[in-house]
Parts: structure tokens; C-alpha cells; sequence
């Protein structure tokens, strides 16, 4: 370079991967336990079954689909200066995820914690890296988002344990020229208990009680609404930040919640729905893994092509949402 132009360096996806629990749980292995048929969970979700974690852990979960990203990047375990575990169920309140991650991995280099952001936990922790590589402080990080919601849920519940399933999906993203073109991370904390997991019921000796953890609980009709006004807006937001038309972008990889929140935003933004790739017919809604699974199948079977224009954006508990615009 003779012009004396330094280029800004920004954060650019270079490998993918994913893993889902083996065991597979159908609506009609469901309608077996709660009052719900396969027709219902199909035509008001677009879930078909879901993968349910019995031996996997959350971290094993997320350190196979790192390997496999760390292995279509072509990058060594080593060379990873950041690990982030975006989770909302970890194996344990401490170590953090991320950090039984990087010993699964060997990747000794790394410093590592976990976000929690929920289903928009992908989406934050893309960013978290993208502020650390943008800045210089870190040049390769692994990203990763898994869930076992399955151990958070009530499944007496018919009105969330359709929904849900477990996952993990990684992606390595390093200090390039090109990638991520613009994003935002946004929060409302003021609306937290339309969506709630855990107990703010304490547990010690004075009470005379163990602490418990408390089952999920969801206003769905409240979420529905959120979702189809907030994740067109901040979707808006980073096109009009990057200056580019919801026209040009190929494709939309959106939290998979249900077929018809899609709809809905396609129809916000006015783009064809054919752009938005969906998966959650085979793994319901993994939560913080749901973006990263759709990522990795999307580059695996051949959809992204070098040069796309992609849209990241999650949305969920908090409440949270957020969106990325990146060049492939
Ligand atoms: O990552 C973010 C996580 N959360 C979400 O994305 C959730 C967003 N919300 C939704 O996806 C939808 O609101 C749901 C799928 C949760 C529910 O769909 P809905 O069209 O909003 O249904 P509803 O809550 O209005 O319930 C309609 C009926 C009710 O019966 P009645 O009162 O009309 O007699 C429910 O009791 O459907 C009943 N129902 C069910 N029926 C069969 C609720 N769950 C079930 C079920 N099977 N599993």
C-alpha cells in the first residue's frame, strides 16, 4: 500500500460450526405428556420437533461446535486470543462456561467469559468480540452460543415447552478488512418479567430453606409483540447505519422463535421471506445457539456466497435484541 491509507480493520466470520444433542423429541412425543397436538405446536410456531440434551452439557455442546468452527477456519486452538460463551443455562454459576470451553479445547491462549443475553446472547457476544478486535487489544476470537434450556423448563407447561430446544453453534471471527459493516445491542430492562427464568426467593440458614431455581416463565403474546416491532427497527437501524436498502441484503439470519414472527418482520422491512433462512422446524428455538446453528448450516450448504450482504439479529429475554449487517 503506497497511498499512506491505513484501512480500518473490522471483524470478519471466517469459520463455522455447530451440534445438536442426538436425541430427538417430536410434537407428537409431546402431545404425549401435555395437552398439545402437532397441528397446534406446526401452525402457530413452525417447530416440528427439537433436539433434547440427556447427557450433553451445555459446554460440551458448545466446545464440539467450536471445534468444528475452529476446523473450517482453518484456525489452531491456540491461536484464539478470546473465548465467548453466550449462555443463559451454563453447567455452573462457576467456572464460567467459556473457560471449561477453552480447557475442552486446549486453547491456552485465550481469555474467556461467558454473556448472557439470552436468545440474543449470539448476537451480543458477536459484538462483545467485534469491540475487543476493533480496538486492537485482541485479533481471533471463537463466539459461541449454547443452551440446554430443556433443564430450565416446566414441562407441565404446554405454553413454553413446545417451544424450546437445545444446541450450541460457534463461529471464529478474526481482525480483517472486511465483515462486519455496522451493528447495535439494545436492552429494556423495565419489561424483564414478561420473560423469566430463576428465583429472586433466597435460600440460607436464617430462612431455614435451600435455595431453589425456579422453572421459565413467559408472557408469549407480550414477547410476540416485541419481537415483530423491535427486531424491524434495529434491523432498520444497521442498515441505515451501513447505507445499505433492505433490497440488497441476501439474507436475514433471525432468531428462530417462530415462522410467524418471521413472516411478520419480512413483511415490516418489505422484503421477499424467501431472503430469511429458517431451521426451526427440525430444532424449535435454542435460544443463545439459534443464530449461530442457522449461521453454520447456511455456509455449509453453500447459501453464503463471498461478498453477501448478511443480517444477524436476535431477540429475547432482558428484554434484549440487536442486530449485525456484514459482508461475507
Ligand atoms: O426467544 C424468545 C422466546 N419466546 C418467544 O418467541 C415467544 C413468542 N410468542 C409466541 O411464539 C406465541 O405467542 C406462542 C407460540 C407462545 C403462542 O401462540 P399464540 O398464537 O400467541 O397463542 P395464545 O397464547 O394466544 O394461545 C391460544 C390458545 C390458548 O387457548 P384458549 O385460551 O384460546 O382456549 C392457549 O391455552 O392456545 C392454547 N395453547 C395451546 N394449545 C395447544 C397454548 N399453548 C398450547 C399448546 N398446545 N402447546
Amino acid at each position: 500500500m503506497d497511498s499512506g491509507q491505513v484501512k480500518r480493520m473490522t471483524t470478519r466470520i471466517i469459520g463455522t460450526g455447530s451440534y445438536v444433542p442426538e436425541q430427538i423429541v417430536t410434537n407428537d412425543d409431546l402431545a404425549a405428556i401435555v395437552e398439545t397436538n402437532d397441528e397446534w405446536i406446526r401452525s402457530r410456531t413452525g417447530i416440528g420437533q427439537r433436539r433434547i440434551a440427556t447427557v450433553e452439557s451445555t459446554s460440551y455442546m458448545a466446545a464440539r461446535a467450536a471445534e468444528r468452527a475452529l476446523e473450517n477456519s482453518g484456525v489452531k486452538a491456540e491461536e484464539i486470543d478470546l473465548i465467548l460463551l453466550a449462555t443463559s443455562s451454563p453447567d455452573f454459576c462457576f467456572p464460567n462456561g467459556a473457560c471449561e470451553v477453552q480447557g475442552l479445547l486446549g486453547a491456552v491462549n485465550a481469555a474467556c467469559f461467558d454473556i448472557s443475553a439470552a436468545c440474543t446472547g449470539f448476537v451480543y457476544a458477536l459484538n462483545t468480540a467485534h469491540a475487543f478486535i476493533s480496538s486492537g487489544m485482541y485479533r481471533t476470537a471463537l463466539v459461541i452460543g449454547a443452551d440446554v434450556l430443556s433443564k430450565l423448563i416446566d414441562w407441565t407447561d404446554r405454553s413454553t415447552c413446545v417451544l424450546f430446544g437445545d444446541g450450541a453453534g460457534a463461529a471464529v471471527v478474526r481482525a480483517d478488512e472486511t465483515g462486519i459493516i455496522a451493528s447495535n445491542m439494545h436492552s429494556e430492562g423495565s419489561k424483564g418479567s414478561v420473560l423469566t427464568c430463576g428465583s429472586r426467593t433466597n435460600g440460607n440458614f436464617l430462612l431455614g430453606k435451600k435455595p431453589e431455581l425456579g422453572y421459565m416463565t413467559m408472557d408469549g403474546q407480550e414477547v410476540f409483540k416485541f419481537a415483530v416491532k423491535r427486531v424491524p427497527q434495529c434491523i432498520t437501524e444497521v442498515l441505515e447505519a451501513g447505507g445499505i436498502s433492505p433490497e440488497a441484503v441476501d439474507h436475514f439470519a433471525v432468531h428462530q422463535a417462530n415462522y410467524r414472527i418471521i413472516e411478520s418482520i419480512a413483511k415490516r422491512l418489505k422484503v421477499s421471506i424467501d431472503r430469511f433462512p429458517v431451521n426451526m422446524e427440525h430444532y424449535g428455538n435454542t435460544s443463545g445457539a439459534s443464530v449461530p446453528i442457522l449461521l453454520d448450516e447456511m455456509n455449509r450448504g453453500g447459501l453464503l456466497k463471498p461478498g453477501d450482504k448478511v443480517v444477524l439479529s436476535g431477540f429475547g429475554a432482558g428484554l434484549t435484541w440487536g442486530a449485525l449487517l456484514l459482508e461475507w
